[in-house]
């Protein structure tokens, strides 16, 4: 089940130059971490009831990193919080939907995420994510 926004992921060229923006805002950097299998470090930043995710790419090869060679900076993806990513990940499949991996992966905060291919959304890269029960594993 869809639970809400979880956040709006956004590609930058560096955490550092684009958390200055969102502090004018007033809003707090709560988080930077490395995705190492991603090839992307990522900065969380509360924003009432969602999150944005900023998105550094740590290779030119990582999926961030390609993204932005092509289109520059901006707006990245769109990510639903779900309370069950494995359901979901089977029933999209079974209505045909593009679905990037073969499973959902481990991604930012411990969570388990899968992706939907924008050409299956109307356009937008959405992510699936539900929270580990574990934090740590
Ligand atoms: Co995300």
């Amino acid at each position: 089940m869809i639970e809400g926004i979880e956040h709006i992921g956004i590609a930058v060229r560096s955490i550092d130059e684009a958390r200055v923006f969102y502090e004018a805002l007033g809003l707090k950097v709560e988080a930077v971490e490395e995705v190492p299998h991603e090839g992307v470090r990522v900065a969380l930043i509360p924003c009432g009831a969602a999150r944005i995710e900023l998105l550094e790419p740590t290779s030119d090869e990582s999926p961030v990193g390609r993204f932005l060679a092509k289109r520059g900076p901006g707006l990245h993806h769109l990510c639903l919080a779900t309370d069950d990513v494995k359901a979901d990940d089977a029933a999209l499949r079974k209505a045909g939907l593009r679905i990037l991996r073969p499973e959902p992966t481990k991604g930012a905060s411990g969570c388990w995420v899968q992706f939907v291919h924008p050409e299956s959304t109307g356009g937008v890269l959405l992510e699936l994510s539900q929270q580990s029960a574990d934090k740590s594993d």
